[in-house]
Formats: C-alpha cells, sequence, structure tokens
C-alpha cells in the first residue's frame, strides 16, 4: 500500500492573459474550481495508474467541516481512495487561489486551513504496518512530517520526499534530519539548489551537482523533474539516468510535478527499477499537462501505456 501524509485543498483557477506583478490587478472571464493540494493530488495520480495493480492508496490528511471538505473527501474516495485516516476539524479546508497564464504557467498562493491542524498521530500505526511507501511533502506541519518519515523508516517503509513548496528560511530547522529520513528525494531544478542551500552547500545553478551532493550525503536517492527537459535521477553512488520528457503543448502545468511524483511512488511501491520508473512518471506528468486542472488529466495505467507504446 501507498500511503500519503500531506494536504488537500480546494483550487480556485483563473486564466489570465499574463500572471500579475504586486500592485497590479488583472482581469479574467471566471473563476474555476478543481480538486487540488499536492498531498491529494499525489494520491490521485498514485491511485489511477495502479487501477487494476496491486497496490492501492490511502490518504491521510485533515479537511474542515464544510463544503469544499467534504466535495474534496468524496474526491478521494471516487478515485478509490482510502480515506479513513482523513480528519474533518474545525478549521477551513484548504484552498489555493491559482492564476494560470497563455503557456500554462501558474502563480499558487495556498491557504493552508485544516492541513496544518494534520499530526503524525493521524496516521495510525496499523495502517503504517500495511505500507511499502510513504509519500510526503510539505504542505502540512514538518514536525510532523519528521516524525512520520522516522516512523516509516523504523518500520522499514521507503519514504518518497517532494520538497515542494520549499519553505521560508526560519522554518527550515529539521530539514537535515528528514533528508536523512528519506530515501527518495523528489525536488525541481530551484528545489534542488535550495535545499542544497539549507544543508549549507552553495551551487551556484547547477542543480545536477545539488542533487549528487544531496544524495551522496544523505544516501537517498535524488530525482529532480526539469520540466521540458524531463527529468534526472541521481543515485548515492553519483549515476545518473536521464529521463526526456515528450514535446507537448501546456494547457495547465498545475499538478505536473504532482502527477510524476504519485506515478513514480506507484512505481517503486509495485517493484520498478529507478530508469522506467522515472520514465512512467515523465510521460504521466506530460499527460497530465493538457487538461486544466491538477487532476483531471492525470492518466490511468492503460492511456499511459498507449502513450509510451506510441513514441
Ligand atoms: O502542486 C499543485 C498544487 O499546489 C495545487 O493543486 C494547489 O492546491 C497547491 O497545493
Ligand atoms: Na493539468
Amino acid at each position: 500500500m501507498i500511503v500519503v501524509f500531506g494536504s488537500i485543498n480546494m483550487d480556485l483557477v483563473a486564466r489570465v492573459p499574463r500572471i500579475a506583478r504586486p500592485g497590479e490587478t488583472v482581469l479574467s472571464r471566471r473563476a474555476d474550481s478543481f480538486f487540488g493540494g499536492k498531498g491529494a493530488n499525489q494520491a490521485v495520480a498514485a491511485a489511477r495508474i495502479g487501477q487494476g495493480g496491486p497496490e492501492r492508496v490511502a490518504m491521510v490528511g485533515a479537511v474542515g467541516n464544510d463544503p469544499f471538505g467534504m466535495a474534496c473527501l468524496k474526491n478521494l474516495e471516487d478515485n478509490g481512495i482510502d480515506v479513513q485516516a482523513v480528519r474533518i476539524t474545525d478549521e477551513p479546508t484548504g484552498c489555493a487561489f491559482i492564476t494560470v497564464d497563455e503557456t500554462g504557467e501558474n502563480a499558487i498562493t495556498v491557504a493552508s486551513g485544516a492541513n496544518m491542524a494534520l499530526r503524525s498521530m493521524d496516521l495510525p500505526d496499523s495502517l503504517l504496518s500495511k505500507a511499502s511507501v510513504l509519500v510526503l511533502q510539505m504542505e502540512v506541519p514538518l514536525a510532523d512530517s519528521l516524525d512520520v518519515a522516522a516512523r516509516a523508516r523504523r518500520a522499514g517503509v521507503k519514504v518518497v520526499w517532494n520538497f515542494a513548496p520549499p519553505p521560508a528560511v526560519k522554518e527550515r530547522a529539521g530539514m537535515a534530519e528528514l533528508l536523512e529520513a528519506t530515501d527518495v528525494l523528489v525536488v525541481n531544478e530551484h528545489e534542488a539548489l535550495a535545499i542544497a542551500g539549507i544543508v549549507g552547500e552553495r551551487m551556484g545553478d547547477d542543480y545536477l551537482k545539488a542533487a549528487a551532493v544531496l544524495a551522496q550525503d544523505f544516501g537517498s536517492t535524488c530525482i529532480v523533474t526539469a520540466g521540458a527537459q524531463g527529468a534526472y535521477a541521481v543515485s548515492r553512488d553519483g549515476t545518473q539516468v536521464h529521463a526526456a520528457a515528450r514535446p507537448i503543448i501546456p494547457v495547465d502545468t498545475t499538478g505536473a510535478g504532482d502527477t510524476f511524483v504519485g506515478v513514480l511512488a506507484n512505481g517503486i511501491a509495485e517493484g520498478l527499477e529507478i530508469t522506467p520508473a522515472v520514465e512512467r512518471a515523465c510521460a504521466a506528468a506530460s499527460l497530465s499537462c493538457l487538461t486544466p486542472g491538477a487532476q483531471a488529466g492525470m492518466p490511468r495505467r492503460e492511456a499511459l501505456e498507449h502513450y509510451l507504446a506510441q513514441a
């Protein structure tokens, strides 16, 4: 089983000709709501690709006792995800305010709400003991993610940690500890450099060097997602694997990184080698960019296999 410990949001999305600068107002025709939150997105990506396979997905998260929260819960269930460990809290459901420009690029502000009420003890030992992979991001309290990672490590569960979004400097205590508990670290180019900076390495703009240092120092595999360049996986022994992304014209890149992480987690849980796991995750992330919203474009296994066979 794959357990995702992370955020659940409702995304409110406006398409804009360009993303507003500070102090500026930009008009958009309308707003649409989509299911989101990095944790929930990754759970849905893993569940869709795992359909028909042996790996089930469980979500551990927190929502509010409000219409957004109930809709988010139902959406997870509709995707075949175990939601027994999603807690309903007094805080409002997390909400993300997203603008997407004409090139498919986005800017996101997350109002965390209930996500910050998530605690390590929301993941019961009885669920952790069924897991082979635990997936973490950075949208719930770091101390609790850290505790969950340590528990997973003791239980022999592989930890996949997506360092997104990178936190403010003052919130970075405990980061090295979390890295030590991580088996597979997933970052984008900027996050690779940010995390290297946190542990005291200045890398300029060489994100692959940063990935190599992180992999070596913390004994983990470091995977860097590089947008149109695809993804690189650097192992602790310095071996580097590259998976190319297919050329696409993106409609909405929101959730592409989450698709990558969810599909990668499924590959790891199914025992795939790192190269095919990263290739599959890359292809799924490309496909996810063709549909508006974070989750709608996430492929099911059949669609992904068809896409992979076309190349
Ligand atoms: O990674 C994309 C996600 O980030 C969005 O769905 C939004 O909810 C934010 O958490
Ligand atoms: Na999308």
